[in-house]
């Protein structure tokens, strides 16, 4: 476990990318996106732990339509690539078969880690899956050219974040912002 001192330090030095209203005005934005899409669809919204939290959390509230909610834990096993090394800690315990699968994580960076999750699911044969991310990180290190998520809050530059739901080693996925650790 890190120092708790160093830990106020690390957030009280970082770079604020997004304060707490603008990320709420781009879940907001997104959600108005989400709803268009899949307001008659009786979908299933899975939450990737643990980082989906905060994310899934604050969107739930602003999807006004009947909808399933449940979650997943998956994490990738050292440097696998795209569809392998996935070590599963909880499988949604909603039947997916003929659904249609909402997946809600924090951040898509390589993409790795929600393929993944997208093609087990799909492998349950699901209706369709999609992707919801509260952050696009922009690189070009994904794991398959121009890997989009179906909708993402916010765009955010390749620096280690953390805050609300991105942790830095464990830590900060409370943080009310999206901050980037300095000169990271
Ligand atoms: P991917 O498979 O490379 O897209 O990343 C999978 C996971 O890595 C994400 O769901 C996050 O949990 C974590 N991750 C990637 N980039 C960051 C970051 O900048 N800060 C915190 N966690 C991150
Ligand atoms: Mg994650």
């Amino acid at each position: 476990m890190s120092e708790p001192a160093a830990l106020r330090q690390l957030l009280a030095e970082a770079d604020c990318l997004a304060a707490e209203d603008q990320v709420r005005a781009a879940i907001t934005a997104v959600a108005a996106r989400i709803s268009a899409d899949l307001a008659e669809l009786d979908p299933v919204v899975l939450c990737v732990l643990k980082g989906g939290v905060v994310f899934a959390g604050q969107l739930l509230t602003q999807l006004r339509f009947p909808l399933d909610f449940d979650y997943v834990h998956a994490t990738r096993y050292g440097n696998a690539t795209a569809g392998g090394g996935i070590e599963w800690r909880a499988m949604p315990s909603v039947p997916l078969r003929g659904r249609h699968v909402l997946l809600v994580d924090d951040i898509l960076d390589v993409g790795s880690t929600l393929l993944a999750i997208a093609d087990a699911c799909q492998s349950q044969e699901a209706a369709s899956v999609r992707t919801a991310v509260l952050v696009d990180k922009v690189h070009g290190r994904k794991a398959r050219p121009g890997l989009r998520a179906d909708y993402a809050a916010l765009e955010m530059p390749d620096r280690f974040l953390f805050g609300y739901g991105m942790d830095y080693h464990g830590y900060w996925r409370n943080a009310p912002g999206i901050y980037a650790v300095k000169g990271h």
